[in-house]
């Protein structure tokens, strides 16, 4: 079962990026952790970021016919970006969105997030662990169909 885990604009930084939010560790140790996670759960990780708006909308697409499910961090698109909402829509597979820092935490526009109500669960503060995390639900929402709430 493949998992798309998605990451938007300046993640790529992780590691140099304001290191007292994000922590000291890179997007390719995040990969590494998330692939071995992977390994575990026997989910096959296609793991990708991009600073562009429009890509991750083409991904979020393509999970449609490529993905079982996708863990979703867009960065600062998650504040404002309808276009990621709806594509997360027209995604039709679980979308767990992510937050490594506590977004409610900080200065008060974080505090809205346009994909949350789209998502099927929210992991918001919890580090890179945050993505193991996302990675045990919807290896536990694959296997079993569980979604704390009724299937849509
Ligand atoms: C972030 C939080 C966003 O507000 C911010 O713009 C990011 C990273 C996080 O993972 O904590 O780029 O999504």
């Amino acid at each position: 079962m493949k998992v798309f885990v998605l990451n938007g604009p300046n993640l790529n930084l992780l590691g140099e990026r304001e290191p007292d939010i994000y922590g000291e560790r890179t997007l390719d140790d995040l990969e590494d952790m998330c692939r071995a996670r992977g390994k575990d759960l026997g989910l096959e990780i296609d793991f990708r970021q991009s600073n562009y708006e429009g890509e991750i909308v083409d991904w979020l697409q393509d999970a449609r016919n490529a993905a079982e499910g996708v863990i979703l961090n867009a960065g600062a698109l998650s504040h404002y970006s309808l276009a990621i909402h709806d594509a997360v829509v027209v995604a039709r597979v679980p979308v767990i969105e992510v937050h490594i820092s506590n977004v409610f935490a900080r200065e008060e526009w974080r505090e809205t997030s346009v994909i949350s109500s789209v998502a099927r669960g929210v992991i918001v503060g919890l580090g890179l662990e945050g993505y193991l995390l996302a990675l045990d639900a919807l290896a536990m929402i694959l296997a079993t169909g569980a979604t704390g709430e009724e299937d849509s």
